[in-house]
């Protein structure tokens, strides 16, 4: 099968991708997406929230791209109509570029002029660290919708019972919240001093450990799963900590971070930060290869650096610049360089944060940031050589984060830390 454009990978990237090349323009049978999941692009973040629901879940067709940004639902008839070849369950095995061949695991090759690499991020596995009993049953991971389902089995198979997340990142605080919503009884556990220290404060990770022990989450820091036990069917029955306590545990979900895959591009492209390498249009170091999504290593304008995101706005928006570059250079044009504003956020029970920009320099707190408060509404912001570069808010309206992603973006000079925590939001409001 020969393609003029091949996306490898049908996530969040492909979908917003081949939205974009209707909108720039393509001819039926000029574009394939190959994607080892049995379904057309979804947004992926439902899998960890909604999807998970025990009442009124979340379900497809309903979060098939893109719905997620307020946009077109792409159900799999869209790509049909558009002449779009939607190749699924098929997993690429083999990546040639230099005579434009892919090859399946059944042994189909499939050339293309130009190839699009989106093929997001792999779990970290404990098993990949020899973890003893790591491969016993009931031991969840989540990355796709395959995944969902085998733990949303095992949810109704152990009804009301133990839970232990391993992780305190992003999958280990909403499959916690998830599961407690599920009824199960829920311990968190992870090696450092508070949550999700990529992007948290102490003071932001205090407000969500202890939202968190109210719900009756149990959340114990400083040690890691160094074992499992399991029963004679081989399924997991306790975690054993590395400080030696050991925890009940009939289902056990576990979010220890991702790696991008780029295995399959390995000595033939480019590698930097451990994704693929590429300019400003996401074309990679060989000419007719881009890559887009949590796989690109890209010039990050405003902060003059070169960086990899592994998240959702990002992967929409760095497919969307990788098809109108494609496009234009075909008629000898270019687009303007990819500016990025960072933008992260979550959702579990009540809560909902939002933060944009960058998370360097000094955090200055300010708002409602108490755990038992009935309406928390706090924030935080990152100061930079007397200017405010990162923006985070718990609980905004949709204004008030669109004032925070504007102080990013704007980055404004500041007095003090003292004027940023008297003024709060006030003082983004009026940016
Ligand atoms: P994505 O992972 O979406 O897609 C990759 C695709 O490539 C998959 O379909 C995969 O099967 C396919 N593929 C890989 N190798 C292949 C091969 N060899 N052959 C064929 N197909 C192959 N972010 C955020 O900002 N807010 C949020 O709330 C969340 N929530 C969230 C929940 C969960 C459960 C996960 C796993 C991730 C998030 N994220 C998120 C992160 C966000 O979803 C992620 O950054 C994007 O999905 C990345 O988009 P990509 O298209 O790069 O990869
Ligand atoms: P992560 O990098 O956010 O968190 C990994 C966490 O694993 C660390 O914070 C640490 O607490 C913990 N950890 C590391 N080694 C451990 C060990 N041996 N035992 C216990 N804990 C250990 O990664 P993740 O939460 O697994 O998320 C995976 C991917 O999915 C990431 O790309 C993430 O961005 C994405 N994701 C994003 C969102 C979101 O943006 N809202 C939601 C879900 C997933």
């Amino acid at each position: 099968m020969d393609f003029k454009y091949v996306i490898l990978g049908g996530g969040v990237s492909a979908g917003y991708a081949a939205r974009e090349f209707v909108k720039q323009g393509v001819k039926p049978g000029e574009l394939a997406i190959i994607s080892k999941e049995a379904v057309a692009p979804y947004e992926r973040p439902a899998l960890s929230k909604a999807y998970l629901f025990p009442e009124a879940p979340a379900r497809l067709p309903g979060f098939h791209v893109c719905v997620g940004s307020g946009g077109e639902r792409l159900l799999p008839e869209w790509y049909s109509e558009k002449g779009i070849e939607l190749i699924l369950s098929t997993e690429i095995v083999k990546v040639d570029l230099a005579s434009n061949t892919l090859t399946s695991a059944a042994g189909t090759t499939f050339k293309f002029d130009t190839l699009i690499v989106a093929t997001g991020s792999a779990v970290i596995k404990l098993t990949d660290f020899g973890v003893q009993g790591a491969g016993s049953k009931n031991i969840f991971y989540l990355r796709e919708i395959d995944d969902a389902d085998e733990l949303i089995e095992a949810i109704k198979a152990k009804k009301d019972g133990k839970a232990v997340i391993v992780g305190g990142g992003y999958i280990g605080l909403e499959l916690a919240a998830v599961m407690k919503i599920n009824n199960y009884n829920v311990t968190m556990v992870y090696p450092e001093p508070w949550c999700m220290p990529r992007l948290f404060t102490p003071e932001i990770a205090a407000f969500y450990e202890g939202y968190y022990a109210n719900k009756g989450i149990s959340i114990i820091k400083g040690t890691v799963a160094a074992g499992f036990e399991a029963n004679a069917n081989g399924e997991v029955t306790a975690v054993k900590l590395k400080d030696g306590r050991v925890l009940d545990a009939d289902i056990v979900v576990v979010g220890v971070g991702a790696r991008p895959l780029t295995t399959l591009l390995k000595g033939q492209v480019e590698e930097d930060k451990g994704g693929i390498k590429t300019d400003a249009f996401f074309k990679s170091s060989v000419p007719n290869v881009y890559a887009v999504g949590d796989v690109a290593t890209f010039p990050m304008k405003m902060y003059n650096e070169i960086r990899r995101v592994e998240h959702v706005d990002h992967a929409r928006k760095s497919a969307e610049q990788a098809v109108k570059a494609i496009k234009a250079s075909e008629g000898g044009k270019t687009v303007d360089q990819y500016d990025y504003l960072p933008f992260f956020y979550s959702r579990s029970f009540d809560l909902s944060w939002q933060f944009y920009g960058d998370n360097v320099g000094e955090a200055v707190l300010f708002g409602d940031s108490s755990p038992t408060s009935p309406k928390p509404k706090f924030g935080s912001y990152w100061i930079k050589d007397g200017k405010v570069v990162g923006a985070f808010l718990e609980s905004g309206t949709p204004e008030e984060n669109k004032a925070i992603a504007k102080v990013a973006k704007v980055q404004p000079s500041v007095a003090s830390a003292d004027q940023l925590t008297k003024e709060g939001l006030t003082f983004a409001c009026k940016i």
